[in-house]
C-alpha cells in the first residue's frame, strides 16, 4: 500500500537535525543561477528603482486578492512585467560567501528558482519561452517558436486560463541548490519557497491592476518536456498565469 503523506512527513522529519549534506562533505556549492550563452542578446528590463506605480496600500492589495482566471486583452508593459519579476525573484544583493538576497525568503537563502515565462501579451516582446536572469535583471530568449504556448497550457491540462494571459509564470527548481545544504529535506523547503514567491506575484499584480492563478495541476512529464528540463535536476514546482483585470 502506499506510504502516507503522514508517513512520510515522519520519514523526512529525521532529516531535521541531519549532518549528512553534500554541504557538510565540503562539497562545493552549485551556482546560483543556471547559464546562458555568452553572446546571447538578452531583453534588458527597466530597473527597479525607476518603476512607476499606482499609489496603493498594503492593506488593500492583500484584502482584494483573489483568483483572477479572465484576463482582458491588454498587453503588459515593459514595466509591469519588470515590476513582477522583480517582486518574485529580484536580486537585492549579493554577498561575498556567494549568497543572493532577494525580494523573497528562502530556506537557507538557497534560492533555488529559475524563472520561466510564457509571453503572450506584452509590448514591444514577441510572445514565446523566455527565461529571466535574474542577476542582470533581464530576459533570456529560450523558445519563440509558434506551438510554445499551446504545448505549455496543455502541460497545464489544458487550463484555458493559460492561453488567455498575457504572461504565465513558470518557476523551475534547480533542486541542487537546496540539497546541497539540506538532503532529503530540500523537497519539502523548495515547496515552500514558491508559496512565497507565488503570493508576491498575487499582491505585486494586484498593485498594477492585473489578477492571478496560481497552477499547480500540470502533468510534470509534459510541461518539463515544454520547458525543456530534466524532471529531475531540474522541473516545474509551481506555475501562475497573469492579466490585466476586466474592467
Ligand atoms: C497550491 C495551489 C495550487 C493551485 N492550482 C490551481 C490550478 O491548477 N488551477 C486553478 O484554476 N486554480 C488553482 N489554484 C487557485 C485556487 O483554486 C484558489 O486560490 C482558491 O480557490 C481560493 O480562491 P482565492 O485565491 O480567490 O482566494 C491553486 C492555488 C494554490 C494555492
Amino acid at each position: 500500500m502506499a506510504e502516507s503523506i503522514g508517513e512520510r512527513y515522519m520519514v523526512e522529519s529525521r532529516y531535521e537535525n541531519m549532518g549528512d549534506s553534500a554541504q557538510s562533505r565540503g562539497e562545493p556549492q552549485p551556482p546560483l543561477e543556471l547559464p546562458w550563452e555568452e553572446d546571447a542578446e538578452l531583453i534588458v528590463l527597466p530597473a527597479p528603482a525607476d518603476i512607476q506605480l499606482p499609489d496603493s496600500s498594503l492593506r488593500a492589495m492583500i484584502e482584494q486578492r483573489k483568483t483572477v482566471r479572465a484576463y482582458s486583452d491588454q498587453a503588459l508593459t515593459l514595466e509591469e512585467l519588470a515590476w513582477l519579476l522583480w517582486s518574485t525573484q529580484g536580486v537585492k544583493a549579493k554577498t561575498d560567501r556567494p549568497v543572493l538576497s532577494r525580494t523573497v525568503p528562502s530556506a537557507g537563502a538557497r534560492h533555488p528558482f529559475e524563472t520561466y515565462l510564457l509571453v503572450n501579451k506584452v509590448e514591444s516582446m514577441q510572445p514565446g519561452l523566455y527565461r529571466y536572469i535574474s542577476t542582470r535583471h533581464a530576459l533570456l530568449t529560450v523558445n519563440t517558436r509558434g506551438d510554445i504556448a499551446e504545448k505549455i497550457a496543455h502541460g497545464c491540462l489544458d487550463q484555458k486560463h493559460v492561453l488567455r494571459s498575457a504572461v504565465t509564470f513558470l518557476w523551475d527548481a534547480v533542486a541542487a541548490r537546496t540539497v546541497w545544504r539540506y538532503d532529503q529535506r530540500a523537497y519539502r523547503y523548495m515547496h515552500l519557497d514558491a508559496g512565497h514567491v507565488c503570493q508576491n506575484l498575487y499582491l505585486a499584480a494586484e498593485s498594477i491592476g492585473c489578477g492571478v492563478c496560481a497552477i499547480a495541476a500540470f502533468n510534470d512529464v509534459l510541461l518539463n518536456e515544454a520547458v525543456q528540463l530534466d524532471g529531475t535536476r531540474e522541473f516545474i514546482i509551481y506555475a501562475a498565469s497573469l492579466g490585466k483585470k476586466v474592467t
